[in-house]
């Protein structure tokens, strides 16, 4: 597999055409534009075309707002809408449009459709068609061999890695840049080269299947090594050893990867589709992965301990509970709240009768439309705590982490029991403050470990065991 450097593609200004301005097309707009390409990004939704104009993200992505304006201000980032004359086709078209799961865990491949055939209607000459999208492998092939047949497009798989919360330096550095192309293709694979001329990145050059595949082997083993701490911490808290200390240990040695923590596992827009969906893919070709629908099984299990702890805590009354729930977003610094565990918990406890105070610095919008309307959002973790019997961390924001624990501690109401589904507070600091704290894997005892078996449920169809 040939491994080049895009910095030092010849430079050339391109004109490349975004189409579906998410979280991943809204980065590749602005940061193509950001070296000096002339960008224009078109969408489908007429309210984010119109605040994209104005220089207005309507998405929270720490540093990429001024990056829009920049280009914006120069005059090299346009934005149009998908019906107007003003959308057009540059040399290069990036698809960035939502793939997301559909029940039985494919990908819905519907608005790729949607965006292919809005390019196939503007009659292509020469164009290269980058995927940035995330699509099951053996997707490119087909559109290849059926949508674009007989259209003068190349198509090329390039695979976006950011990460929501830090897109704006995955983007800029990142750790290799997937390329999957025709090998004989040579026109498009100069075009990508000089589209990312500039960036430090080693240039990987696949095929279009391989490129899909990288992807969603990367997204699996992640959400592996999650779910495979998770089972540790559920053994360390049977066992009563520390999570903390194996992981810290784990994480010292090179062969095992960066530090992973346990906690209520992984949610976002892209875990847990991707996993669920190449589990799917395998199912349905015949492969006996085992490995997969563990790896789901054990996430859909993690979400459920805040709801066994409280239950267990309070002897089963959770009825009678006021509750803050401190994180809404599924991870920090962003205001995304796809497949968050918090909006699983939040409709667990409020099905169940608890009074629901939630907080988050940036989600509390996007969460809004999503939660029940009894739940009330609080400005700060302080007041959200105020009376409450129990807090459950879901999100490990610096907000939240920092907090004034303190005055949370003299605002709850006793047992004060705090829920860390992070692991992110100081054991000792809390039970110094007077609360009742359980972590994950943190020394819980083997009793709610028990509990964790028991049968209990979210009553969420998406949560039902994978076979
Ligand atoms: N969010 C991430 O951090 C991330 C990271 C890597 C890869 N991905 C993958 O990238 C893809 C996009 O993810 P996202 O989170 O940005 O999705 P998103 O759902 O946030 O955004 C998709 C955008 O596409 C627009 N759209 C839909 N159909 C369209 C069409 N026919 N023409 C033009 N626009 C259209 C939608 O209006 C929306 O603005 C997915 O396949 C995802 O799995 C996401």
């Amino acid at each position: 597999m040939p491994v080049e450097s895009a910095a030092q593609a010849r430079s050339r200004t391109l004109k490349i055409t975004v189409i579906g301005l998410g979280h991943v097309g809204i980065m590749a707009a602005a940061g193509f534009a950001s070296v000096g390409h002339d960008v224009l990004g078109v969408d489908i939704e007429p309210s984010r075309i119109l605040s994209l104009q104005r220089g207005e993200l309507f998405l929270y992505e720490p540093g990429l707002q001024p990056m829009v304006q920049a280009g914006v201000r120069k005059g090299n980032l346009r934005f149009a809408h998908l019906d107007d004359a003003a959308a057009v086709l540059g040399d290069v078209a990036i698809i960035a449009a939502g793939t997301p799961p559909v029940s039985g865990g494919n990908a819905d491949l519907r608005q790729i459709r949607s965006a292919l055939d809005w390019i196939k209607s503007k009659q292509p000459r020469g164009l290269v068609l980058v995927m940035k999208s995330t699509v099951p492998p053996g997707t490119g092939r087909r559109i290849i061999k059926d949508d674009l047949r007989g259209a003068d497009v190349s198509y090329v798989a390039v695979p976006e890695f950011i990460r929501e919360g830090s897109a704006v330096a995955d983007w800029s550095f990142p750790e290799r840049v997937v390329v999957g192309a025709d090998p004989n293709d040579l026109r498009s694979l100069d075009l990508v080269k000089q589209a990312h001329a500039g960036i430090a990145a080693p240039f990987i050059v696949t095929d279009v299947t391989s490129a899909e595949m990288i992807k969603y082997a990367s997204n699996a083993f992640l959400a592996t090594r999650i779910s495979f701490i998770n089972e540790i911490a559920a053994l360390c808290d049977s066992l009563g050893a520390s999570v903390d200390d194996v992981g810290e240990a784990l994480a010292m040695d090179s062969r095992t990867g960066d530090r992973i923590f346990a906690g209520v596992g992984y949610g976002g827009s892209c875990f847990p589709k991707d996993v669920r969906a190449l589990n799917h893919i395998a199912l349905t070709s015949g492969v006996g992965v085992e490995l997969l629908r563990s790896v789901i099984n054990v996430n859909n299990r993690q979400r459920l301990l805040p709801l066994y702890a409280l239950r267990r805590r309070f002897n089963g009354a959770v009825s009678r509970l006021r509750v803050a729930v401190l994180g809404l977003a599924f991870k920090p610094n962003t205001d995304d709240v796809r497949e968050a565990p918090s909006l699983d918990l939040i409709d667990a406890l409020v099905n169940e009768g608890a009074e629901v105070w939630a907080y988050d610095p940036q989600a509390s919008g996007a969460a809004r439309e999503r939660l029940p309307e009894s739940v009330r959002l609080a400005a700060d973790p302080v007041e959200a705590a105020k009376q409450a019997q129990a807090a459950v961390l879901l999100t490990e924001w610096d907000e939240i982490v920092t907090a004034d624990w303190e005055s949370i501690a003299e605002g709850m109401r006793p047992p004060k029991f705090v829920f860390d589904g992070r692991n992110a507070l100081n054991k000792s600091r809390m039970l110094g403050l007077g609360f009742e704290y359980l972590g994950v894997g943190r020394g819980g005892g083997a009793e709610w470990s028990i509990e964790r078996e028991s049968g209990a449920s979210l009553n969420v169809e998406k949560y039902k065991e994978e076979d």
